[in-house]
């Protein structure tokens, strides 16, 4: 199956997601069965690496993002992967104005599988202080696990 997490500009949250999704998936040896990927609502920095305070961050808990490129998601995305997860509602807003009607993926708010955590988005860190490269960190490990369990439970891994 195929997960795909979708941020703004995908070089904050939705790599940080990639990155650690990426890495329990591995650690649980589902790298075969579970495709991880990310993408961004808006174009401004495809192409580019994610954000050095993001890779810094996530470097520090043992994730390396420093080979992820940012892309713009696109309606095809829709065809390929089975959940697109928005990490915020404006983001979910975008993709649903995107998501074709005969749309494989369901679409859904990243940390609706973890509804303990008592917060509905991860908020954007782009113009605040390291700390909320740190909150990005804590809420995708957080509700990165409790996706893979339901996962696992849903597709049989
Ligand atoms: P992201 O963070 O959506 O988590 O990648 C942002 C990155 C860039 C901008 C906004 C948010 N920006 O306005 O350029």
């Amino acid at each position: 199956m195929s997960v795909l997490f979708v941020c703004l500009g995908n070089i904050c949250r939705s790599p940080t997601a990639d990155g650690v999704f990426r890495g329990l998936v591995a650690r649980a040896g589902l790298d075969e069965q579970i495709l991880v990927d990310s993408a961004g609502t808006g174009a401004g920095h495809a192409g580019n690496p994610p954000d050095s305070r993001s890779q810094a961050a996530a470097a520090e808990r043992g994730y390396d993002l420093s080979k992820l490129r940012a892309r713009q998601v696109t309606e095809d995305d829709f065809h390929r992967f089975d959940l697109i997860l928005a990490m915020d509602q404006a983001n979910y807003n975008g993709l649903m104005n995107l998501q074709p009607v005969n749309s494989k993926a369901h679409l859904d708010m990243f940390l609706s599988c973890a509804p303990e955590l008592g917060v509905r988005e991860v908020p954007d860190p782009y113009y605040g202080g390291d700390d909320g490269f740190e909150l990005v960190l804590d809420l995708v490990e957080a509700a990165g696990e409790k996706l893979l369990d339901s996962l696992r439970r849903q597709y049989q891994l």
